[in-house]
């Protein structure tokens, strides 16, 4: 009832159980990923949703609107902000890059 996260840059991979913040993930594996304000309004912690978006938690106002401000003119699509996400659902692979 686990869901792979891996942490691309880092080389790092950790099975956590659903419920999980990346943030938690991002703490147990020992990642350098960057985090600023933990509360979803600098864009420090943008991140790239590789593969496995199904297993996060929807996507949220604040995400919307401070990827919206940090990335103009990116293809959005498959950002999210890695202090606001959560792991969601078991048997899944998750795979960050930042
Ligand atoms: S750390 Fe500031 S938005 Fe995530």
């Amino acid at each position: 009832m686990m869901t792979r996260v891996e942490i691309i840059n880092d080389f790092l991979a950790i099975n956590v159980k659903p419920g999980t913040t990346i943030q938690d993930v991002v703490e147990a594996a020992g990642s350098a990923l960057p985090f600023g304000c933990r509360n979803g309004e600098c864009g420090t912690c943008v991140v790239e949703i590789v593969q496995g978006m199904e297993f996060l938690s929807e996507i949220n106002a604040k995400e919307i609107k401070v990827i919206k401000e940090v990335c103009a003119g990116l293809n959005t699509q498959n950002l999210r902000l890695s202090c606001q996400m959560k792991i969601e659902r078991p048997n899944g692979v998750v795979r960050i890059k930042y």
